[in-house]
């Protein structure tokens, strides 16, 4: 991905970078002499990772790959949600929920759609309307299922792709022998030469009167890797190309949910989805949990990722928490039940569960966070509860990390989660914040940072605040052993969004990387092992840098940040080291602030690369106006 982002120049970069050579060392210069032989210490492998939980419809309505909204037939005072009554012609009938029949214990509930009147060419039925529509695309097939029972005269259902602005059927298929006991129907949905759109539903129609209940009504586009029940190919792609070494799941606030009763309950998030019941999200959604515990460690297998499980801990957003001791244990007990679907091998209980769900291997998991946020918890309680899960955990998995969400006294945690949420002044002035941090304390995790600024996701100034703070991270990467950046995503349709300033935006169709996510994908790809001595002289005070090198390429990739308007004149000087007269820059810039990617222009901002002559000990190099550049330097 990387590698086609970045293959053309900009014409506006390129005389600067010829003219660097040529600018004499001014007062302004920022002098970094690096010294590649001499390691102060090894960068975290693990640095650059995701953070997830469902905000923003993050899973539903967005990586989640599901294309019917509310497929279990939710209601609230105003019906039920998302799905209407479809008379056509002289077509009659009426649409209710009936609490008193469903597919299974979890669904409970069911739609009933009592027809007085349909036939073939006037036919009856409900409509969907998917999450901001529904993405069809020309030659492509659709994987459909439902739950349902008939009575009296309905024995087929009719499932449609139809065009919002036309009408017009683009894809559909009839399922017949609907019985009078609760079964499930799959259906296959087959789309010709038609143009890609989201302005499209889903109709499920009947040509006769009679009784239908459904539920669980389900509808697939091809998914990544061809996984069932499986995640949209252009957010994994995104994904994939950051290259992340870990994910984060479950969250964030969704982890703890607004009280105890609303947490994150893995157990019913797992096996088939007739038996998932649905949760509310604190966000302010009911969540399918479509996307439940195995589909997060799926997620992990298939960008090779390490699962960062976050159990919850005793503690909920609208201030319940659970006491240490007695009261705590079952939740202890729950969580180490569920580190064992994790990782616990076949003749466990819970890993014969997970082969039962579908994977009988094992996941690799190395850290465990404690709760999320627990410094909000203003009963004192945190301190101990880590300690108790702490204590068993550890008893039964003695190499797992565990990582405490606030700062403790009870006792030194292996661990500690950090969060940031800033604006882009604020994080210039932080970038030191690791500098001096103690090295004999818990390694840090931050867990959450983002520059707020720019709406749905960051544009360039927050960009220029992102890249400042992740060089602070990258020279204290010996200690910061994992970031993640939060939220990962957003659905830009209006209500889509909860929280300001995400990664990477998207409608039901299109998705794009705001300029954050292109920084990130060059901080991640140009990563080294070490870190080199250095020191820095001069420079503005929005001149920021990171060095990192790799021993086995004998690369050094020097980060540098200039977030003035004015150009950032810059000399390097190696120590011990001779530079092989080959190399790159690759820069990231915008002409203000205010420049963004969006859904419309979505590559307005990208990264662009351009070869860079560099031999000798010294580089004289000129930075462009608001610009993140990294330079690729190959040692003789
Ligand atoms: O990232 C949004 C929210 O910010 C997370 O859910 C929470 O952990 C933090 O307060």
């Amino acid at each position: 991905m990387l590698a086609r982002t970045v293959i053309r120049v900009n014409a506006f970069l390129l005389p600067l970078l010829l003219a660097g050579s040529a600018i004499a060392q001014g007062p302004n210069t920022a002098v970094l002499t690096i010294h590649p032989g001499q390691s102060q210490g090894k960068v975290s492998p693990t640095l650059y990772g995701l953070m997830t939980e469902e905000i923003n419809y993050s899973y539903d309505g967005g990586l989640y790959a599901e294309m019917v909204r509310n497929r279990t037939f939710g209601s609230d005072w105003s019906g039920i949600l998302d799905w209407y009554l479809l008379e056509k012609g002289n077509a009659r009938a009426a649409m209710s929920e009936d609490k008193s029949t469903g597919p299974s214990q979890a669904l409970p509930s069911s739609m009933k759609l009592d027809v007085q009147q349909a036939d073939a060419s006037d036919p009856a039925g409900v409509i969907n309307i998917g999450y901001w529509g529904m993405a069809v695309r020309p030659n492509t097939t659709y994987k459909g299922s439902f739950y349902a029972k008939a009575e009296s005269g309905i024995d087929a259902v009719t499932a449609s792709l139809v065009g919002d602005q036309s009408g017009a059927t683009l894809a559909s298929a009839t399922v017949t022998g609907i019985s009078g006991d609760w079964k499930e129907y799959t259906y296959t949905l087959k789309t010709g030469a038609v143009q890609p759109s989201a302005a499209n539903h889903l109709e499920l129609t009947v040509k006769h009167a009679g009784t239908l209940w459904l539920n669980l009504v389900s509808l697939f586009p091809p998914t990544y890797h061809n996984r069932a029940n499986g995640n949209r190919i252009d957010l994994m792609e995104k994904l994939a190309a950051m290259h992340p070494a870990f994910l984060r799941f479950p969250g964030g606030n969704y982890l703890e949910g607004n009280t105890i009763a609303e947490r994150f309950e893995w157990q019913k998030t797992i096996g088939p989805l007739v038996d998932r019941p649905t949760h509310p999200s604190p966000w302010g959604y009911q969540s399918t949990d479509g996307m439940g515990l195995l589909e997060f460690l799926e997620w992990c297998e298939d960008l090779h990722m390490n699962p960062l499980l976050a159990v919850y801990a005793g503690y909920s957003l609208h201030g319940e928490h659970v006491n240490p001791g007695a009261d705590l244990e079952p939740y202890v007990q729950n969580a180490l039940e569920e580190i064992e679907y994790v990782t616990g091998d076949t003749n466990t209980k819970w890993g014969a569960e997970r082969a039962k769900d579908g994977h009988p291997a094992p996941f690799h998991l190395t850290y465990v966070e404690i709760g999320n946020e627990d410094q909000f918890d203003k009963s004192g309680s945190y301190g101990e509860r880590y300690q108790q899960f702490y204590k068993a955990i550890k008893a039964k998995y003695p190499d797992l990390q565990l990582i405490a969400t606030a700062p403790i006294t009870t006792m030194k945690p292996d661990v500690l989660d950090d969060h940031y949420y800033k604006r882009a002044t604020e994080f210039f002035h932080d970038v030191h914040h690791y500098d001096n941090a103690d090295r004999n304390g818990p390694k840090i995790f931050v867990g959450e940072w983002a520059t707020r600024e720019g709406l749905p996701t960051p544009n360039f100034g927050a960009t220029l605040g992102d890249a400042a703070w992740m060089t602070g991270m990258e020279r204290n990467s010996d200690l910061i052993v994992m970031a993640s950046y939060a939220p990962l995503f957003t659905n830009v349709n209006p209500g889509g969004l909860q929280w300001d300033t995400d990664l990477i935006g998207y409608d039901a169709i299109h998705s794009y990387g705001s300029p954050s996510y292109y920084a990130q994908v060059m901080f991640s790809a140009y990563l080294g092992d070490q870190l080199p001595q250095s020191s820095e002289q001069g420079g503005g005070s929005r001149f920021f840098y990171s060095i990192t090198r790799d021993s086995k390429k004998s690369r050094v990739y020097v980060k540098l940040v200039n977030a003035d308007s004015t150009p950032q004149p810059v000399e390097i000087k190696l120590d011990g080291a001779t530079l092989a007269g080959t190399g790159k820059v690759v820069t990231l810039s915008a002409r203000d602030t205010q420049a963004t990617n969006t859904l419309s222009e979505p590559r307005n901002i990208v990264p662009v690369e351009a070869p860079l002559q560099a031999a000798g000990t010294d580089l004289h190099h000129t930075m462009p106006p608001y610009s993140i550049q990294v330079l690729v330097l190959n040692e003789r």
